[in-house]
């Protein structure tokens, strides 16, 4: 009876890795990776853990730098994106296959990956300029990257060693790596396992498993820690087998060490929320603390209008993540100072799709992925990304869709200046009624007007571009 029951519970149990591995599908995205790349990645850095037996603590902090080693990445996705003149997730597709000790791959991959659809004069004036400035800017946005994931992990509440793993993921074993140049065993032992697992998926996926083994044997002593190599090869078909035939949600969930495993709590889906707030905010200069803005106007609009407290902590996290499907589009686009074209606002207009196709697959966040998705619909079917009339929109979708316009007004864009204080207010009026929420409106309008919202002023980089 008492083992039925267990079984009955551990169905409900839902564990805080499977919210993190859902959510890792967007930070797939920011890398250009394949859907799973992230999971597929904790599934063969667990395994080489599990052979070489490291510990139970040590492998529940290895579990999580392995799901959220990316969250970093969005950080220097502006600056790839710029650096190269490309889009920031091909390159950074494209970056993870290169070795840079190799001189002649290194100038290949420039060739390929800069202004791609630029003229051959620009192309070779920018190639120009990644050749003169291409170590110091790799290691500038390797170093990005690594603080900021390892600052994300902090924010959660990880270990030292799950931040530890994912700031010196990219350190190679012959010291050629970042952000420190660290040799040997002078490199955490779960980013060497980090290292190793991310850079043999990339090419698993890319290439299949014979590419992916020899990347691993040709790259030991140099990239990998030798007997790390020695531990993945001495059974890779193993591996294979489970990736290539299983469902590897489950098979990454049943690798998380049994007495470590976390369990979902409200205060450390907040956290979540926050945390992917900041991934998605880190994408572009020109969205400093914008998820963050939306969800303190969304919460003064929601506490005027009495919401109750799960409504308000269903907004709150639907405004910190309504903007989630960004990480999928270019910063090519989000960045750029001109007029898009026809095809780059069609990019730009399907990031509400992709929130909702996130979210819809992570547990607990699931109710609030229609409502997130919602922010760019009008009362009057005028807005995407499915273009409903107001029939279809709930207060907290109508909520959101005014606090969104609001912060972004009040931001600086690529293409102008932030707005001042009146001009805001003149546009939501006008848009009240026909297009936004007119009692969501009335109340934006005094929260403004009595100076409740306070915006931080962004770095001076973040109005750079
Ligand atoms: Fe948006
Ligand atoms: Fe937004």
């Amino acid at each position: 009876m008492e083992s039925a029951l267990r079984g009955v519970r551990d169905i409900a149990l839902v564990k805080y890795s499977d919210v993190i591995g859902a959510l890792s599908f967007a930070l797939d995205m920011v890398e250009g990776q394949p859907e799973g790349h992230s999971l597929r990645s904790c599934f063969i850095g667990m395994t080489v853990a599990n052979r070489i037996g490291l510990d139970r603590e040590a492998r529940a902090a290895l579990f999580y730098a392995l799901l959220l080693k990316d969250a970093g990445c969005s950080a220097n996705s502006s600056k790839t994106a710029a650096l190269f003149d490309a889009d920031d997730r091909t390159a950074k597709r494209a970056f993870k296959t290169v070795d840079w000790s190799r001189l002649p791959q290194t100038a290949l991959y420039a060739a390929r990956t800069v202004s791609p659809d630029g003229t051959i004069w620009s192309k070779a004036r920018r190639l120009l300029a990644v050749g003169k400035d291409g170590p110091k800017a790799t290691r500038e946005l390797i170093h990005i990257r690594c603080e900021r994931g390892a600052e994300i992990a902090r924010h959660v509440g990880f270990p030292e060693e799950t931040a530890e793993a994912i700031r010196s993921l990219d350190e190679h074993w012959d010291g050629s790596g970042h952000p420190d140049g660290l040799k040997k065993d002078e490199i955490p032992l779960l980013a060497r396992i980090c290292g190793l697992a991310q850079t043999v998926e990339v090419f698993y996926a890319k290439h299949g498993p014979e590419r992916a083994e020899n990347v691993a044997r040709s790259r030991r002593k140099k990239w990998f820690d030798p007997a790390l190599v020695d531990a993945f090869l001495a059974d890779a078909r193993g591996i294979w087998e489970v990736l290539g035939a299983s469902d590897v949600k489950l098979a990454v969930s049943m690798l998380e060490p049994e007495d470590r495993v976390m369990e979902v709590t409200p205060d450390l889906l907040d956290l979540t929320a926050t945390a992917f707030a900041r991934i998605i905010d880190a994408k572009s200069p020109f969205t400093f603390r914008h998820s963050e803005g939306v969800a303190e106007a969304a919460l003064a609009i929601g506490k005027r209008m009495e919401l109750s407290p799960r409504e308000m902590q269903n907004l709150s996290r639907a405004a910190l993540l309504h903007d989630v499907g960004k990480l999928g589009v270019s910063n090519a686009i989000l960045d750029k100072p001109g007029k898009l074209t026809d095809a780059e606002f069609q990019s730009i207009k399907a990031h509400p799709r992709l929130t909702y196709e996130i979210l819809r697959r992570v547990p607990h966040l699931q109710s609030l992925a229609e409502t997130a998705a919602n922010h760019h619909e009008k009362l009057d079917g005028s807005g995407y990304h499915r273009g409903v009339g107001s029939e279809s929109l709930d207060r907290s979708s109508r909520i959101l869709a005014v606090a969104d316009i609001y912060d972004a007004l009040a931001q600086t864009r690529p293409y102008r200046d932030a707005l001042p204080t009146e001009k805001v207010l003149s546009i939501l009026e006008k848009e009240s009624g026909q297009k936004l929420c007119p009692d969501s409106c009335e109340v934006m309008e005094s929260v403004i007007e009595e100076g409740e919202l306070e915006r931080e002023a962004p770095p001076p980089e973040a109005s750079a571009g």
